[in-house]
């Protein structure tokens, strides 16, 4: 893929994957037993909406980990317009491949970031960096109807082979060794407020600013794709909020 309009493309939104504050509120909400200042470790945070709802939901530190730095300079900034910059840390990292230590944080949250490195493997590489009793609260994609359409199983098998229904994630999830604290399905309007609107909107002026560019045409036409299929087969595949405990 032609990475620079990929990049033009994402740059600037308010979030770059399906999110809001109530659902991040709803799950948090779930994790009963946190310390009442816990250390968050935000993964895969891109420009940082569920940072800041985390940072007001909670009384806690948080440190945000992405590997396009861009997105943690936009973070930052809106850290130090917020003055919250004291309890965010920024790191760039690659999330498959942490150096933090092992039983370092109450909390791990990642929106929408999982499947960058395979839910599967997520679930193994973050563990150990849990306290005794910590959590991790991860989104993931899922298939939420037992038999999808055709053109929609094969977008997804092209664009995330890996993606699973709730029941196999839950067996996944049992195999790691988390216990399942809750999970649910977030609402559509989480998908569309501030993620494929905006989106969707920067489609339509970059399909004309690259009218006489068929190779980043594809990759505009790959988004729309990806937002005509949500639109049509929103109740087949969802973003299922999972919260787990070690
Ligand atoms: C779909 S976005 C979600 C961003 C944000 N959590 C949200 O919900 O708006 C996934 C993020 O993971 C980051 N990412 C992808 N692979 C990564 C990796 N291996 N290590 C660190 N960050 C990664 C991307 O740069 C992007 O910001």
């Amino acid at each position: 893929m032609n990475l620079e309009i990929f990049f033009e493309i994402h740059q600037g939104l308010p979030r770059e994957g399906p999110g809001n504050f109530e659902s991040t509120q709803r799950a948090y909400s779930l994790l009963t037993d946190l310390p009442p200042q816990p250390l968050i470790l935000d993964l895969g945070c891109g420009p940082g909406m569920q940072t800041f709802h985390l940072l007001e939901l909670s009384n806690g530190k948080i440190i945000a980990v992405d590997n396009h730095q861009p997105f943690l300079e936009q973070l930052y900034q809106e850290a130090v317009r917020k003055g919250v910059q004291d309890r965010v840390e920024v790191v760039n990292a690659d999330m498959s491949a942490l150096e933090f230590n092992p039983n370092s944080f109450d909390l791990i949250w990642a929106e929408g970031s999982a499947y960058s490195i395979g839910f599967k493997n997520a679930l193994r590489c973050w563990k150990p960096l849990l306290k005794d009793k910590g959590y991790l609260a991860a989104t993931e994609i899922s298939w939420i109807c037992s038999n999808p359409p055709e053109e929609l199983k094969q977008f997804w098998a092209e664009e995330y082979p890996q993606m699973q229904d709730i029941e196999s994630n839950l067996t996944l999830i049992n195999q790691a060794g988390y216990r399942l604290v809750d999970y649910f399905v977030l609402p559509e309007l989480a998908w569309w407020v501030n993620y494929y609107t905006p989106l969707e909107q920067k489609l339509i002026t970059l399909s004309q600013k690259y009218q006489d560019n068929a190779e980043k045409l594809a990759v505009i036409e790959l988004h729309q794709r990806e937002i005509d299929l949500y639109r049509q087969y929103s109740a087949d595949y969802g973003y299922v909020f999972y919260l787990l405990q070690v």
